[in-house]
């Protein structure tokens, strides 16, 4: 392999890498705002200045000149380079601030001059606290400013959309914004308006920032002058916890960061996830949030009246019994391989049919990225699981047949699969999540919705990924415990009802399937009872269509299943 000396230290790399990449990718960090690994390389902030040069060779004998003391001569590049855009070559020698007192001071100079103009708003700013600017003004900028004439004003507050705000004092000019839409989505709705001191990215005149994907450009803006519309002052960074988890939001299995603060889903952003989707998002993915807040169907009822977790078990166990092998099961394309598979086994345990699934597939506008045609974010393990659609045609009077209808995680009334009528005269059992549910229950045992519990989903490309609790249910098992780890703050984690800060109104009286069905499968005498999710998931590892897939395999990027073919019927 080809060889480079970063600060004294050999490196190799591959041919085509640049010099900052390559010092990333090494651990060496160098500071810079405009580069971003999936854009184009303007290198207009210049942030990312280095000392570069290579190995002297003679032009006669091709050989290395050395020098007095016999090591390669090299060659200083007569300016210090940006190395978002310098190829690493052969012998290359490079110096960054850690090194070179030259280098160290430019990226000092630059940073005074960046600053000139900057408004002084980190107190009220959405970025502090997460900002490249702040954090490298701090660690590699001056340590004031000889600046002392009044800054430029340009616009504030400007919506440039229906989701982004934008604040043009705050902007750099780096255009990671306007190359964004150029370059990833092709919508080209943003551009650098005006010229010197008075730029700043603008849609054209009249026309609207409504890419379905413009939120991504707030991620990546180095600083505070793009921000999400629905996040602004909700909180400060600082103050959130943030959980690395899967979207629910349609088949594409969106890897994200989810914030939360006093066990509220606050915010969405997405997690890097080179084999998914990249850098990336749509806007749609992160406005759901609300939906993990509102609306929550909190503590189980029978007959519409608040029951124990104890008395809704043992009152839908009663019910299992009653209908026997006439139960009808609808597992669910929203809930996890882990709870489909334990609704499979309960089914199997009582001697009816197979649980079906209500197929969504189609019901939503794709755009062949991002946005899925399919809403449900788990269609695939269900089929793999050997799950049938339901046949829309014979689901009524399957109905009519049943002694029972217990429904995991869906709503069938509101998916149009039934309608109350249908429902009228037959008892269900129904794993709700919100209280906007359509479907009338007799019993309703609340369900963990995807940032409450830790599981299993399959994308529509066969990645099987792991879902992390980002939020605390009101009663949290071990399993639950152990997954919350670190990344669920003191405030979220140990607060007590005599903490004057915490707030137990936010913790939702729900459990994840597997937690609950087991209590439902104990009331009729069978025994599912599984350590943790894990062991529930190293079991439907050992079937090939899920082969490999254990929550420790699937860690933060997933695994990919091969394509085997879905089993037909669980196995004994
Ligand atoms: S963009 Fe960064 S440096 Fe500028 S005001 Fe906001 S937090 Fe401070
Ligand atoms: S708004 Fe942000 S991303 Fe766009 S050019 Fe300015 S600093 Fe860069
Ligand atoms: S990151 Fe290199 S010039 Fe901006």
């Amino acid at each position: 392999m080809p060889q480079v000396t970063i600060d004294g230290k050999a490196h190799e790399f591959e041919p085509g890498q640049k010099v900052l990449q390559l010092c990333l990718d090494e651990g060496t960090e160098i500071p810079h705002f405009c580069y971003h690994p999936s854009l184009s390389v303007p290198a207009n902030c210049r942030q990312c200045l280095v000392k570069a040069g290579t190995p002297a060779v003679d032009r006669e004998t091709k050989e290395p000149v050395l020098d007095e003391d016999g090591n390669p001569k090299i060659n200083y590049f007569p300016k210090l380079m940006p190395s978002c855009a310098l190829d690493v070559t052969e012998g290359m020698v490079v110096h960054t601030q850690l090194d070179s007192e030259e280098v160290a001071a430019a990226q000092a100079d630059n940073l005074e001059i960046m600053l000139a103009n900057h408004p002084l708003d980190c107190p009220i700013c959405d970025q502090a606290g997460q900002c490249p600017l702040q954090i490298q003004a701090y660690k590699y900028g001056p340590e004031g400013s000889r600046f002392e004439f009044e800054k430029v004003h340009k616009p504030k507050r400007v919506r440039l959309g229906p989701n982004v705000v934008l604040d043009a004092e705050r902007c750099i000019n780096c255009t990671r914004c306007t190359r964004f839409t150029a370059e990833v989505t092709e919508t080209h709705q943003l551009t650098i308006i005006n010229r010197g001191d008075k730029n700043h990215p603008m849609t054209a005149p009249g026309q609207v920032f409504d890419d379905a994907y413009s939120m991504c450009t707030a991620d990546i803006c180095p600083v505070g002058a793009l921000t999400e519309e629905y996040f602004r002052f909700q909180a400060r960074v600082w103050e959130m916890d943030k959980t690395p988890t899967v979207s629910d939001f349609g088949g594409k299995g969106i890897n994200v960061d989810v914030w939360t603060n006093n066990n509220l889903v606050l915010r969405i952003t997405p997690r890097e996830n080179l084999d998914v989707n990249e850098y990336w998002m749509p806007d749609a993915a992160r406005l759901v949030y609300k939906t993990y807040n509102e609306d929550r169907a909190n503590g189980p009822q029978i007959q519409g009246r608040p029951a124990t977790w104890e008395a809704a078990a043992r009152e839908a166990g009663r019910l299992l019994k009653d209908a026997g092998s006439t139960v009808l099961f609808l597992g669910s394309a929203y809930a996890t391989v882990e709870d489909n598979y334990l609704l499979m086994r309960l089914a199997e345990a009582v001697g009816a049919e197979a649980p079906r699934f209500i197929d969504r597939r189609g019901q939503a506008e794709g755009d062949d990225w991002l946005i899925s045609s399919d809403p449900a974010p788990n269609t695939a393990g269900c089929e793999r699981l050997g799950m049938q659609p339901v046949d829309p045609a014979l689901l009524a009077s399957q109905v009519a047949e049943a002694g029972l209808v217990y429904v995991l995680q869906d709503d069938p009334v509101t998916a149009g699969a039934l309608s109350e009528a249908d429902l009228s005269d037959t008892p269900v059992v129904l794993h709700a999540t919100h209280t906007t549910n359509q479907t009338s229950a007799t019993v309703t045992l609340p369900i963990a919705m995807s940032v409450e519990t830790l599981g299993t989903y399959v994308n529509e490309d066969g990645r099987a990924q792991l879902l992390r609790p980002a939020k605390m249910v009101k009663t949290m098992n071990r399993s639950l415990l152990m997954a919350l780890g670190t990344g669920i703050g003191r405030k979220a984690r140990v607060g007590t009802p005599f903490d004057r800060w915490h707030d137990e109104a936010n913790q939702v009286d729900c459990l994840p399937g597997w937690a609950t069905i087991p209590q439902v499968a104990k009331a009729v005498g069978v025994d599912l009872s599984y350590k943790s999710p894990a062991a529930i998931m190293a079991e439907v590892a050992e079937r090939p269509a899920f082969s490999g897939a254990t929550h420790g395999a699937m860690s933060l990027l997933g695994v990919p299943l091969e394509t085997a073919d879905a089993p037909a019927q669980l196995d004994a």
